[in-house]
């Protein structure tokens, strides 16, 4: 999977090329992340990258001659017809299906704002999708573009090893993951449920795929409105359900 990604902080994408499992993707070739700075393409002494907006107000926006270029030399770089997705808090909301979407693509440049954004006209010219991470705002478009690559780069073969496995992360099978233990036994008075030591992988199966469903059913219901549940999962649902009541 091939990454450009247009920043005025080239040295934050160092949190992705440099650690953890993206780290280890690039090291090993099978994600390439590749920067376009700006900066790089100003022309004046001071080599100046924002400009103030036409109407005025408070802020500055990306100066557009550095940021085109930066664009151009990204897409002459590029695999030919490869998309550019402009991070922003306006656009479509980042999430599973989007991210499995950008992986299908192969390659994909990301152009991160600062300041206050960036020209509309180079929107439209340049940016076939605006992407957000959520209904909030950051200062600059790296972090975003960061979540992007990371998640997107989980899915590429060989990224993640044989005991990490992006099938069972939460949104993969359209449930939130079941809960998880790890040692010790006991954490003041708080156990680690039985079934999970009970070395029964049939049970255990069960117990983790009701415990999923029932978490959904939870926090994010919405998740379950769209997915046909099977009769073993119907099944499972309704005993977490009663279980539940039980407790209330
Ligand atoms: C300070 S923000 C500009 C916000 C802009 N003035 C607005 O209100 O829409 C600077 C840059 O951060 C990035 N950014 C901020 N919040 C974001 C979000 N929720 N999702 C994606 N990118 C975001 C965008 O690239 C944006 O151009």
């Amino acid at each position: 999977m091939w990454f450009g990604v247009v920043t005025l902080f080239p040295e934050m994408l160092a949190a992705v090329t440099a650690c953890g499992v993206t780290g280890r993707a690039c090291r090993n070739g099978l994600i390439e992340v590749h920067a376009y700075n700006p900066r790089d393409f100003a022309r004046d002494k001071f080599r100046t990258v924002d400009d103030k907006p036409y109407g005025g107000g408070p802020g500055m926006l990306m100066k557009v001659q550095p940021l085109s270029d930066a664009i151009a030399t990204a897409r002459a770089a590029a695999p030919s017809g490869t998309r550019i997705v402009c991070l922003s808090p306006q656009g479509r909301r980042l999430d599973h299906s989007l991210v499995t979407e950008f992986h299908s693509w192969g390659a994909m440049i990301l152009v991160a704002g600062r300041y206050e954004g960036i020209d509309e006209r180079i929107l439209e010219s340049e940016v076939d999708l605006e992407v957000s991470v959520g209904d909030f705002v950051v200062s600059g478009g790296e972090l975003p573009a960061m979540c992007i690559i990371d998640a997107v780069s989980r899915m590429v073969p060989g990224v993640l090893g044989n005991i990490e496995n992006a099938q069972g992360d939460t949104f993969a099978q359209g449930l939130l993951h079941y809960p998880q233990y790890t040692r010790p036994e006991s954490i003041g008075g708080r156990r680690v449920p039985e079934v999970l030591m009970s070395g029964d992988h049939a049970r255990i199966r069960e117990w983790r795929l009701m415990m999923a469903l029932g978490r959904t059913w939870e926090r994010r219901p919405d998740l379950l409105g769209g997915r046909e549940l099977s009769a073993e999962e119907r099944d499972l649902l309704q005993r977490y359900q009663a279980q539940r009541q039980v407790k209330l």
